[in-house]
């Protein structure tokens, strides 16, 4: 058999193994934040996609416009000011591959291998890993219910600046934090902005969360409090149509999408997928997200009500007014990580604590998804992680 060929000693130094990941589906699937395959607006979309080609789809004879589609970002930016209250123009944006593209790109442009960046005491993996990926000291901020607590955040710069570290920004998921659940309370906003302000740090607000609102009131995003130019910010269309659509978008002051915009690659986003997704803005999009809440609403209550019928008093958890996740503690001690891919291949999947934790602490938390599955697959579900984990001894039940 002829020899494989080696590239050991051709890689840049630079590079690094990182296969890419493929996510796997549990029966009862708690652990990646999907939505459910069965409300996605597929026909909607179709249609959508149809009339803009039957408009404007002989462009694609050409290469589009690098910012992304220019009709997309107009809508985008008007959306953006009807209900995050930002100023802020289609030329000021730039559309991504996913809101993960423009957070992986905005992470280049600011982060030198030792540089401390901070996040909420628990976040998103991939930001997390991407973090991480490009050398970045990634320090955890304690919050409470209603998000950052900005004492702790004055201590924790002021700490790692008196140990000669360069603190380069603070980066927060303020709606629906990604796993915690909570929406950090306008005050807690303007208090962040405060101290982070104090210290000469940015803000980077990734708000993919903020149309899933169910009940409550929504709380104005960072970027419209602040005038300075001090916030960047990311959106998507993941959790609003799906992940697979691949389309997010990055608002930054110029200079920033300037940086960040040099460790794009590929050229701009698809133009199908934007065209798709502008029309779809126009048309059915905004009912879509109603209809999409109201299912979600439901599926966080059956949730919540199967967590009540089969765990104890021992095990607490959150009832967010949005999102896709509760965030659920066990007593102090008990150890979710080491059983985790057990009770995955008896078909529970979840996320523990640790995984979300810049320190690798919070084993004992797990984040439940309620996207995916049908209310009904919930309860069942839930009802067999109390059995597993019970039969396993991790807690008291
Ligand atoms: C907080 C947060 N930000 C960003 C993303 C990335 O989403 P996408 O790249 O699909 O826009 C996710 C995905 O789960 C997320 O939870």
């Amino acid at each position: 058999m002829a020899q494989r060929f080696n590239y050991d000693s051709l890689f840049s130094k630079t590079s690094q193994d990182a296969p890419p990941g493929s996510f796997r589906h549990a029966k009862y699937d708690f652990a990646v934040a999907y939505p459910d395959p069965e409300i996605l607006p597929l026909d909607e979309l179709v249609d959508s996609l149809k009339s803009a080609f039957d408009r404007e789809g002989r462009d694609l004879a050409y290469y589009s416009d690098a910012a992304g589609y220019a009709e997309l970002r107009r809508l985008v930016a008007e959306k953006l000011a009807r209900e995050r209250n930002m100023k802020v123009e289609a030329d000021g944006l730039v559309l991504t591959s996913g809101s993960g593209e423009a957070i992986g790109i905005v992470i280049q442009a600011l982060t030198d291998p030792g540089d401390v960046v901070l996040t909420e005491e628990f976040v998103y993996l991939g930001t997390l890993n991407q973090m991480r990926r490009y050398g970045a000291d990634v320090v955890g901020v304690k919050c409470d219910d209603d998000g950052i607590l900005p004492g702790d955040l004055d201590t924790v710069i002021t700490e790692q600046t008196a140990k000669g570290k360069k603190v380069k920004y603070l980066y927060t998921i303020p709606t629906f934090q990604n796993p915690m659940g909570w929406t950090m309370t306008l005050e807690r906003r303007k208090q962040v902005l405060e101290v982070t302000g104090k210290h000469g740090i940015p803000v980077f607000e990734d708000d993919c969360y903020a149309d899933l609102r169910f009940e409550g009131e929504d709380v104005t995003s960072f970027h419209s409090l602040d005038e300075t130019g001090r916030v960047v910010y990311v959106g998507s269309f993941s959790k609003i149509i799906a992940p697979g659509m691949r389309m997010g978008y990055l608002v930054a002051p110029q200079e920033v999408i300037n940086r960040a915009w040099s460790f794009k690659s590929g050229g701009a986003v698809s133009q199908f997928t934007a065209l798709a997704v502008a029309e779809y803005m126009k048309g059915g999009m905004d009912q879509h997200i109603e209809a999409h809440n109201r299912a979600l609403a439901a599926k966080r209550d059956a949730m919540l009500a199967a967590l009540g019928e089969n765990f104890g008093s021992s095990v607490t958890w959150t009832a967010p007014q949005g999102g896709l996740y509760l965030w659920v503690k066990f007593p102090e001690g008990a150890d979710l990580a080491a059983v985790q891919d057990q009770v995955y291949e008896e078909g529970v999947g979840y996320y523990n604590g640790a995984q979300f934790s810049p320190s690798g602490e919070g084993a004992n938390y797990v984040r439940l998804c309620f996207g995916h599955p049908s209310a009904e697959t919930i309860y069942e579900g839930i009802g067999e992680l109390a059995r597993i984990l019970d039969k396993k001894g991790v807690f008291p039940g």
